[in-house]
């Protein structure tokens, strides 16, 4: 546990005063009443590990960057940093869309996995029907891997060096670089890797090899015989695409065998596909299995994080490769979260809940208004609950807002004043601006309309000094609500 949070104090500082001040809370054993309501990257630092995300470059604004940035603190580029992207002709590098990545990874504070530097997929023609010697291949596969790593050195926390090198047998991949160059083309793409950026942290990763089995047993001897020659190999990334309710049993004792030999492990790219549609009895399951990865991570100390291979059922790649299934990842098509984003919410310490908390209260207020209703009969206005998960100087604030009226409400703005001086500094599920004590909370695309009856939550990180009292009085779309 102890390398975990010092690896954190990478992190930015307000991320890294916020660990402090959780775990200072959790030293003194105060509950965290709100901890349901922050975002996952918060949680996973608390517990030190990374909560990651695979994203293209086609979801660096709106509504994604949105979600992306706000949950996730790491990012992993879908294909903007493979070999077909990045060189598609021999020597000329295509920078642009790997760039793009980093600066959204850099602008949110987050790690950047860079994905991949030698697989046998998504390689360029010039590359494939070339009919290059040995002797030349090689030096084409070390002057990449040196180029790519140096043109990211210092940006890039951990590499994907060697992508999917198995065979489902355990035996090496028949693909253009173990047939013309030999199992050393591993150990020297690491090599030229680790010389090009000496900090980064070098992976091989594969699929198929989370149970002990064959597969599995062809990456431990590599690992193995690669730390018994020295060369500079420092963790094995599991991929994890599973099928729904198909979460390996022996998947944290396989882990543990890989970080025995001395070597960190992650979660690479986890998604839990199933047959389309889904249904309520499916995404309970998947969300057992996402609760099942979360655990088995959290359960070896050297495994570093977890990271989604998309964090949306909207873009995920699922459906495009397995036809009939998807539904894969912890949000919907309509970038709401489902019961798969509370699993991983709940298994890293937060909420505890594995179903949205969508219903409204099913009591009326108890207390009835000591002045007449200021809204028109029939019409109605709006019920806040506020919450305050506060430490020495900090606080996560989780604001429900209940449409009590008889009609639909489509794009709304909640607005309150803070009555000692706190000052936010983070927001999810909103966009909190804040004017000297005056601070307004505006709806995100995904959840602008509030049905009658339904509710929204969003939430907060704020700092306070002196005291920290909680706003008497809120308005959405300028009608006042009631307040508990
Ligand atoms: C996938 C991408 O998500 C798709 O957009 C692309 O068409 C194919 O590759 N294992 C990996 C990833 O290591 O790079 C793959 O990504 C998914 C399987």
């Amino acid at each position: 546990m102890l390398s975990k949070r010092v690896r954190r104090s990478a992190l930015g500082g307000s991320a890294a005063a916020l660990l402090a001040a959780v775990t200072a809370l959790v030293a003194v054993g105060i509950p965290s009443a709100h901890a349901a309501d922050q975002p996952l990257r918060d949680l996973a630092e608390a517990k030190g590990v990374y909560m990651g995300t695979a994203l293209m470059a086609s979801e660096l604004s709106g509504t994604s960057a949105n979600i992306a940035g706000t949950q996730f603190d790491s990012v992993t580029p879908g294909n903007e940093m493979k070999w077909d992207t990045v060189e598609p002709n021999r020597g000329t590098y295509n920078w642009g869309p790997g760039d793009s990545i980093v600066a959204f990874g850099q602008a949110h504070n987050m790690q950047i996995r860079g994905h991949n530097l030698v697989w046998h997929s998504q390689l360029p023609n010039w590359l494939t029907s070339g009919s290059f010697s040995n002797t030349e291949l090689h030096s084409i596969m070390i002057k990449h891997v040196t180029d790519e790593v140096t043109h990211y050195k210092g940006k890039i926390t951990h590499w994907d060096v060697v992508n999917e090198p198995f065979n489902e047998d355990g035996t090496y991949r028949s693909d253009l670089w173990y047939n013309q160059l030999g199992v050393s083309y591993i150990a020297d793409a690491l090599t030229a890797a680790h010389a090009a950026d000496p900090a980064a942290k070098l992976y091989v990763n594969d699929y198929n090899i989370e149970a002990t089995g064959a597969k599995s047993n062809g990456m431990y001897n590599l690992v193995k015989s690669l730390k018994q020659q020295g060369v500079p190999i420092d963790g094995v990334g599991f991929q994890a695409h599973f099928i729904l309710g198909q979460v390996p049993s022996t998947f944290q004792a396989n882990m543990q065998r890989f970080a025995d030999l001395g070597v960190d492990v992650a979660v690479t790219e986890l998604d839990v596909r199933m047959q389309t549609p889904s249904d309520a009895t499916k995404l309970q399951q998947q969300a057992n299995d996402y609760t099942t990865v979360m655990k088995d991570c959290l359960g070896v100390s050297r495994c570093k994080g977890v990271t989604v291979w998309g964090f949306t059922d909207a873009t995920s790649w699922v459906p495009s490769t397995f036809p009939g299934q998807g539904a894969a990842t912890p949000y919907d098509e309509n970038y709401q979260p489902k019961p798969a984003y509370y699993a991983i919410q709940a298994a890293l310490g937060g909420g505890g809940t594995t179903t949205p908390p969508t219903t409204p209260p099913t009591t009326p207020p108890t207390t009835p208004p000591t002045t007449p209703p200021t809204t028109p009969p029939g019409g109605g206005g709006c019920a806040v609950t506020y919450g305050v998960n506060q430490w020495n100087t900090g606080f996560t604030g989780s604001v429900t807002v209940t449409n009590t009226s008889s009609a639909p409400v489509n794009g709304w703005s909640l607005k309150w004043s803070f009555g000692a001086g706190q000052t936010v500094t983070q927001a999810w599920n909103a966009t909190v601006t804040q004017s000297g004590a005056a601070a307004t909370a505006t709806n995100l695309s995904y959840n602008a309309a509030i049905a009658a009856g339904g509710t929204v939550n969003f939430g907060f990180n704020a700092n306070w000094s002196g005291s920290n009292p909680k706003p008497t009085a809120f308005t959405l779309n300028g009608t006042a609500c009631t307040v508990s």
